[in-house]
């Protein structure tokens, strides 16, 4: 991936073209509104089963997404909190604790403590540049540290190879909702 330019990776890849599975190779993705696609028969599906599970347009975004983030996958959500709801259900058990940056989104902070509070989650937040601050509230039940870089709103920096290395030692994800500087920006130290 690391060949193309991010100029390159955003106006080629992840277009139909790429998609193999894809019969009619778009060179400019369209809009698929189909919501159901043929099964050669009932226990055979075909490429694109069910828009919930499959879509080629959104397909094409996330294997944009995920070539200009250097990953191997990306997951489209139709909002930001739904992809963080996504997030935390797919990762935490009740008895879980995540430590938030101190200047979280609101509405990220309402998501967490009004309702993943109900099911047994526990957050502390904290001003994660102090790394004495930040080890002192990892406990054994921490499984994420929750970052904004720069926050929203006040634009507060993380240094997030420094708390990855730090949350990589105790095995604990490192989160980084990335509102403000796209993939572009946020990894040009890559
Ligand atoms: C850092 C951050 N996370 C999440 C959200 C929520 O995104 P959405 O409004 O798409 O749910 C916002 C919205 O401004 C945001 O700034």
């Amino acid at each position: 991936m690391k060949q193309y330019r991010n100029e390159t990776l955003a106006v080629r890849f992840g277009d139909s073209v790429n998609q193999k599975a894809l019969y009619s190779q778009d060179v400019v993705t369209p809009i698929h509104l189909s919501t159901t696609n043929y099964w050669k028969q009932i226990d055979q599906p075909g490429p694109y089963e069910y828009i919930r599970s499959q879509n080629p347009t959104r397909n094409a975004l996330e294997q944009q997404l995920a070539a200009l983030e250097h990953a191997n996958y990306a997951f489209a959500f139709a909002s930001g909190q739904a992809a963080e709801t996504a997030v935390l259900l797919a990762v935490l058990k009740s008895g879980n604790h995540i430590i938030g940056y101190d200047d979280l989104y609101g509405g990220t902070k309402r998501l967490i403590n009004s309702v993943f509070n109900n099911f047994g989650i526990e957050a502390d937040y904290v001003d994660v540049t102090k790394e004495a601050e930040l080890v002192k509230r990892i406990r054994p039940n921490t499984k994420i540290i929750w970052l904004e870089s720069p926050t929203n709103p006040l634009m507060k920096l993380a240094d997030i190879e420094f708390i990855s290395k730090i949350a990589k030692k105790h095995n604990i994800l490192v989160v980084v909702d990335n509102t403000f500087l796209t993939p572009y920006l946020q990894n040009l130290s890559i």
